[in-house]
């Protein structure tokens, strides 16, 4: 069982950390409490040395404290394991320390590093370096390591002039990191400062921030005594620190079974297990209340595309809630709705250069039937009434997406919500067969067709049923040949899951209207889009009298924050060269299966476009029996291992972020193929 790690941060270098650290420590030990104190990286310290602060820690941290207890001298206490995890010569930022030594320090080695020490003890104190936003590495400030350390964290700030800016910002900084903040000590390092005006900044802080100031820390003449140091956090209110670590689990838990109605959840199985309760999330990583961690296996539901906290996102989203959180686009405009639609214009397939918004996958689809239907109306053919979908298609769970993408189970008993569609077999099994059907209906019925609707590539949702791309050409030719438009729906397969940036350009298929949603805005929020083509567009475009009017809309479609976020993570795909990742993880990934999962017995086929995987399990090649819940077993079973992924039936969905590395995609690999056989040994 880890300990809780508390982080001591300062508002700036020289506020008294490193004594606040050691103060704790040996007031905490003092009192019983297994508690040891480390430094993440100690700048500034000669090669071979550990520096002065890692002496006073380690003696803060010792379990035996025999004859005089002071840091320094003869009889100084020894502590157990590193006192200091990375020692850099120039006294400059880790960076710039790190840099100048010709290496960049590893944000997951710390993470490790503090892991294991925190594995000995009931609390390890965490001495950050300088304040939140000092750069760790080219990408990561302390900040993101405490977030990934999930550290509670401690303010350390100068008790005089000038604390209260520098605190409140601090304050902010954390909070906007979803840090928990145990509180602030006022320290006077310096000696001298006027106890009444250090209490009128406690209080000023307090108030102000929002934040309990753990009290006042006073001079200490001399650091190295522990006797003193003990007395000066005795001398605090250390409730929050000493107590237990805030567990939300069970009261979360507890609401949840009495009020929440979860989508696609079993209400019986549900109740019966204590639900996975996600508190934050780092690049592939989730964190349980608990602070347990695990591996994010299908991206939130096939969302997350950079990881989850990218600095970039979370900072483009900051900064949007600065300005304003929500405007309509009602009969009114802002930037980020504006300047995203001209981007997508130039990064979805050519010729689509219109963009319409609405929040879920569904809506955008739901949307795009009736622009469909409305533009065939519009261009006189109000005959043309009908749709083509795909057999196991799946468009989402509004009424009109369903109608074309009916899904059984999901979907039976709704037929009085639904309208009818023309479904033809789906092109996975017999492409020639699925061809052949659409150039039947296409004949008999093709002038009283709107669109046919399709996923391109991959039909996700009914269990990663992957077609090929001449098919898809070969489809889009005869609809347009009809008369018909083109409906793809990306929601899933947009933004690199398939190895393009869309599935459709990528087949060389150009829709006239494409619908997005899930990774748009990185994974973050939720917003989706339609895109068709200033042609269409015009044909909404005439008198009011003639009501051509698109009278569709939701209240939060194109959301600024939603926006702004979606324009951040198209720029990182051209920053960071986020498709060139997602190819790379593709190729490990059909290695890593190939390796491991293909040949397990009960794995009938595995099915990939991109990093879109379906495992599918059977019993020597017939179905299980849906009662066994073979898929969710084995989903289960993952999650024990530290991997989250989430079944379709019984086929096994991995759908990782783009971003994933090959160490993790191979830890996702290996959780799987153990679970797998877990849960389906002695089948075969
Ligand atoms: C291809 C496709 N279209 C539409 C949707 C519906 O999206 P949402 O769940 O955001 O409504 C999904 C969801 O999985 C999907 O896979």
């Amino acid at each position: 069982m880890n300990g809780r790690v508390i982080a001591v941060t300062g508002t700036g270098t020289g506020v008294g950390k490193t004594v606040l650290c050691a103060a704790l420590c040996a007031e905490l030990r003092r009192e019983g409490v297994d508690c040891r104190a480390l430094k993440l990286v100690a700048t500034g310290v000669a090669p071979g040395t550990e520096g002065e602060d890692a002496v006073l820690l380690r003696a803060a941290s010792a379990r035996e404290r025999p004859g005089v207890p002071r840091a320094t001298g003869p009889a100084a206490p020894q502590g157990e394991g590193p006192a200091v995890l990375e020692t850099l010569a120039l006294p400059r930022s880790p960076l710039a320390a790190a840099t100048a030594e010709g290496r960049e320090l590893d944000l997951w080695s710390l993470v490790r590093s503090v892991e294991a020490a925190a594995a000995g003890c009931e609390i390890l104190i965490v001495e950050g370096v300088g304040g939140l936003l000092v750069p760790l590495t080219r990408r990561h400030t302390v900040r993101e390591l405490l977030r990934r350390l999930d550290a509670e964290v401690v303010v350390a700030a100068l008790a005089g002039l000038g604390t209260i800016n520098h605190t409140a910002l601090t304050v902010e900084a954390a909070r906007g990191a979803g840090l928990r903040l145990l509180g602030v000590v006022l320290i006077d390092t310096e000696g001298g400062t006027d106890p009444e005006f250090a209490a009128e900044n406690a209080a000023q802080i307090s108030a102000q921030c929002r934040v309990p100031v753990l009290g006042v820390m006073p001079h200490l003449p001399d650091v190295a005594d522990l006797h003193a140091l003990a007395g000066a956090a005795a001398s605090l209110d250390l409730s929050a620190v000493r107590g237990p670590r805030a567990d939300l689990t069970e009261a979360v838990a507890g609401a949840d079974h009495r009020h929440l109605w979860h989508p696609f959840t079993q209400t019986s199985e549900w109740r019966d297990e204590e639900p996975l309760t996600i508190r934050s999330g780092e690049g592939c990583w989730l964190t349980d209340e608990r602070g347990r961690r695990y591996l994010d296996g299908i991206s939130s539901l096939w969302c997350t595309v950079h990881g989850h906290a990218h600095p970039a996102l979370d900072r483009a989203v900051r900064e949007q809630l600065g300005r304003i959180a929500h405007s309509t686009l009602l009969g009114q405009t802002h930037a980020p709705a504006a300047l995203l639609a001209e981007e997508l214009a130039h990064a979805v397939p050519g010729g689509l250069t219109r963009v319409f918004y609405c929040e879920a996958g569904a809506a955008a689809v739901e949307a795009a039937l009736r622009i469909a239907l409305l533009a065939q109306r519009h261009a006189g053919h109000a005959e043309r009434s009908r749709f083509v979908a795909l057999g196991d298609a799946y468009h989402g769970d509004t009424a009109g997406a369903v109608s074309v993408g009916r899904s059984e189970p999901f979907h039976t008993g709704l037929d009085p919500l639904l309208f009818p569609a023309l479904t033809i077999p789906s092109p996975h099994i017999d492409e020639a067969a699925s061809l052949r059907a659409l150039a039947g209906v296409l004949e008999r019925e093709g002038d009283r067709v709107v669109a046919l609707i399709v996923e391109p590539r991959i039909q996700a949702a009914a269990g990663m049923l992957t077609h090929g791309d001449g098919g898809l050409r070969e489809a889009a030719g005869l609809a347009h040949s009809h008369g018909a438009l083109l409906i793809a729906d990306e929601v899933a397969t947009g933004f690199g899951r398939t190895g393009d940036l869309f599935a459709s350009a990528g087949a060389g298929v150009t829709p006239d209207i494409l619908c997005l949603g899930k990774g748009l805005t990185g994974g973050y929020l939720p917003l989706s889009a339609v895109v068709t083509t200033d042609e269409l567009f015009g044909r909404f475009t005439a008198p009011y009298v003639e009501h051509r009017t698109l009278y569709y809309g939701h209240t939060y479609t194109g959301n600024p924050l939603a926006c702004a976020a979606a324009r951040a993570s198209l720029q990182l795909f051209e920053e960071e060269d986020t498709l060139g990742s997602a190819r790379r993880l593709a190729a490990t990934l059909g290695r890593l299966l190939e390796e491991r999962v293909t040949r397990l017995p009960a794995v009938f086929e595995v099915r990939r476009s991109g990093v879109m995987t379906g495992i599918e399990l059977r019993d020597r090649g017939a179905s299980f029996d849906p009662a066994m819940r073979v898929g969710r077993r084995a989903s289960l079973a993952a999650r024990r291992r530290g991997v989250v992924v989430r079944p379709l039936g019984d086929v096994v969905v991995l759908n990782p972020p783009l971003t994933m590395s090959d160490a993790e995609a191979r830890m996702l690999v290996e959780a799987v193929a153990e679970s797998i056989a877990e849960v389906t040994g002695g089948l075969s």
